[in-house]
């Protein structure tokens, strides 16, 4: 077992059969303060057995029990005394292994439905009425439940929405309650971690922290540490972290590559200057922008970005004193970045992250990650418990190459001082808006268009800047934000009034696809 999953918190295993919803239901579990982690559906046994869970959760999944190459458990996972619910292919699965019979629906079941319960002792269902509104999705069901199990819940469409054996602690349910349409899916899986698993509701994030800093502690020795550090959301949180478990022992390079946003490479200083670690900021802008110089082609402009990175981090590194490839590199990868390069089988480096390259290039030591187990919203919290300023905890994704993805064509300072002064602007007037009604990210372009216009008597002739607002939960696909027109206006009034070189202001109306959110 990889040293970060060690924890001392119950864990809940979330066996992967390739559904949608495994981060979903991983997040759901730890939500309710008991940790988890997701696994392919496939792991021997004696691995699961070595995370001594207190229960498993079988995920959904496209596949068909009877289809060639299905996704397979090891049937022992059912003798091992450790309860097991199976969610809609999970159900089915575990209705197949133990001799049930699964059939195919003559029509899919797709959508919100209402199941009916058919029993009043379910533990499952402890507390809930009769009536349960669950979404629906899938194409097989359970016809004939093994030996031992109860069916305890029906809808129109499908005779057994649920099943159990209480006995044996194995549970299956047709429907999702991990999403929000099954309206007391949270309690189902409450009443699964407390009433079945007997969960304590052990986890968190002073939790987290406590283990992490013992692990690095073993790894590192007193070794010494370097970050790099962008200023995103996970950088800045390990970086937080390991200077509470390493005082003194971390050095973080701070590369300003001449193309962050207004102020924010102050900022960024300010939040880690009286810290327990050594802060180096690198003024490279001139090295970025010169190499920059005449390039319009958008992805030369990132792979120029990229190579000057790993160059001036190389440098840096070796200025400290030393090999570099004495010391330990930090990265802020995240629990996602795992699951998404393949489950956490090697020390994957993000594929857009901006130190890409590094290990094999130096040779480091070794590679910290103290915020691999963690999703999203509990680095966030993790930033909070460390005391990390909110405008860095709570900031908006910005991409490594920075503004140079939001100039269009050549990059110049002229162009960047435009594009600040602008993005500030509808930064500061969003920035007014309730958190909860502020877009998942917002900034300005510049667009490479000059266009006429008229200003007192003279005959103008300047940029046009393009704002962007989207909504989203993952970034892969994004909605416009339809952001009222009075706040349009008064942005558009205040950009034209107070940044010299503009006099036009475009609003960007495209989702993604077909647009991607930066321009280039
Ligand atoms: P796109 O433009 O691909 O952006 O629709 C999706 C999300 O990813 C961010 N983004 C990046 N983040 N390095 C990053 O760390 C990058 O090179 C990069 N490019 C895009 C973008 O801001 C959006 O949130």
């Amino acid at each position: 077992m990889e040293q970060q999953w060690q924890t001392e918190q119950q864990t809940v295993l979330v066996l992967d059969f390739g559904g949608q919803y495994k981060e979903l239901i991983a997040r759901r579990v730890r939500e309710q303060h008991v940790h988890s982690f997701i696994l392919p559906g496939d792991t021997p046994v004696e691995q699961i057995r070595a995370f001594s869970p207190i229960g498993i959760i079988f995920t959904g999944g496209p596949s068909s029990v009877y289809g060639e190459g299905s996704p397979d458990v090891d049937a022992e996972i059912f003798r091992l005394g450790i309860p097991v619910l199976g969610i809609c292919y999970g159900m089915q699965l575990m209705c197949h292994k133990l001799g049930g019979v699964v059939t195919q629906c003559d029509v899919s079941e797709y959508g919100v439905t209402e199941a009916e319960l058919l029993v009043e002792d379910s533990p499952l269902f402890a507390g809930l009425e009769k009536e349960q509104t669950v979404l629906m999705s899938h194409t097989d069901y359970v016809s004939r439940p093994p030996e031992g199990f109860r069916v305890t819940s029906r809808t129109d469409h499908c005779p057994a929405s649920s099943f159990e054996n209480a006995e044996q602690k194995l549970y299956g349910v047709q429907f999702h309650p991990e999403v929000i349409h099954s309206v007391h899916g949270k309690e189902i899986l409450r009443n699964f971690l407390f009433g079945v698993c007997g969960a304590k509701g052990d986890y968190d994030m002073q939790g987290y922290i406590r283990k992490q800093t013992e692990l690095v502690r073993e790894q590192v020795g007193d070794g010494r540490v370097i970050l790099g550090l962008s200023g995103g959301v996970d950088s800045s949180v390990c970086a937080a972290l390991l200077a509470r478990a390493l005082p003194g022992q971390v050095t973080c390079i701070f590369v300003d590559h001449g193309m962050m946003r207004k102020d924010e490479g102050d900022e960024i200083e300010q939040a880690f200057k009286d810290r327990d670690l050594h802060f180096v900021r690198v003024d490279a802008s001139e090295r970025f922008l010169s190499k920059l110089e005449g390039v319009t082609e958008p992805e030369r402009k990132r792979k120029i970005i990229g190579a000057e990175f790993v160059a001036v981090f190389r440098d840096e590194a070796e200025k400290l004193g030393g090999e570099a490839g004495g010391q330990f590199l930090a990265q802020g990868t995240i629990y996602p970045d795992v699951i998404e390069s393949g489950g956490g089988k090697a020390a994957t480096i993000k594929s857009h992250h901006n130190v890409g390259g590094l290990p094999e290039e130096i040779g480091f030591k070794g590679i910290v990650e103290p915020l691999r187990g963690l999703f999203k919203d509990e680095v966030r919290a993790v930033g909070r418990e460390l005391e990390l300023p909110d405008y860095l905890v709570d900031r908006q994704p910005f991409p490594g190459p920075g503004l140079a993805v939001r100039v269009i064509g050549e990059i110049t300072r002229e162009k960047l001082e435009i594009l600040r002064n602008a993005d500030a602007i509808l930064r500061e007037e969003i920035g007014r808006l309730a958190p909860e009604h502020r877009p998942s990210q917002y900034f300005a372009a510049l667009t490479n268009m000059r266009a006429v216009g008229v200003m007192g008597d003279g005959r103008t002739y300047d940029y046009a800047v393009a704002l962007r607002a989207v909504d989203t939960d993952d970034f892969m696909t994004v909605k416009f934000t339809p952001l009222p027109i009075e706040l349009l206006a008064k942005i558009s009034r205040r950009i034209t009034n107070e940044v010299a070189g503009v006099n036009r202001v475009l609003y960007d109306i495209s989702d993604k696809p077909p647009a991607t959110v930066e321009y280039e």
